[in-house]
């Protein structure tokens, strides 16, 4: 059976960490509560693959939206044993219909992924709270 992709519930929330702890994203990792409130902020649409009897979380998409033109990509990732499968594109494309919205931006550290859905390509940047002086 492939993999299912469902909405996010709470008791997602440690196979979700764990997928953000492989790719080291410390930021998602270091305060799970936060972490767990912010997956469904409103606005968000989170979405996780689940594989197996046990229903063990492999894939996650946390896509946020203003649920009419924009959605933004806050995080996509899939376990290490299941990509290349078809996961990932997945995981965007029903994040995007699930939202409504006409287009999705994201920053990328995976540009062949990326490339593989679109050619319309963009330069992206991040800016933290100590970019610009705030603690
Ligand atoms: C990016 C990611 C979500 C793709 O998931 P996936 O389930 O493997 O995606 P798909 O199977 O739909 O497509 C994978 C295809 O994309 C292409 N691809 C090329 N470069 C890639 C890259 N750096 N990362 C992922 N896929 C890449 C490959 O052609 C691959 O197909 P192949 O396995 O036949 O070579 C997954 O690799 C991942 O979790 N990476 C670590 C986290 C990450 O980088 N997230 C994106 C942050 S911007």
């Amino acid at each position: 059976m492939p993999a299912a992709i469902v909405p996010y519930r709470p008791e997602h929330l440690d196979g979700v960490l764990a997928l953000f702890a492989a790719e080291r994203w410390l930021t998602l990792i270091e305060d799970p509560a936060r972490t767990g409130r912010a997956l469904v902020a409103p606005g968000c649409t989170t979405l996780v693959a689940v594989d197996g009897p046990d229903e063990d979380v492999v894939g996650v998409i946390w896509m946020q939206s203003d649920g009419e033109i924009q959605a933004h990509v806050s995080a996509i990732a899939v376990g290490r044993d299941q990509r290349g499968k078809g996961l990932g594109r997945s995981l965007i494309t029903e994040a995007l219909d699930a939202t409504g919205v006409t287009r999705v931006d994201l920053i990328s550290v995976a540009d062949e992924f990326y490339g593989q859905m679109t050619e319309r390509r963009f330069q992206g940047f991040r800016i933290t709270r100590g970019d610009v002086g705030l603690g």
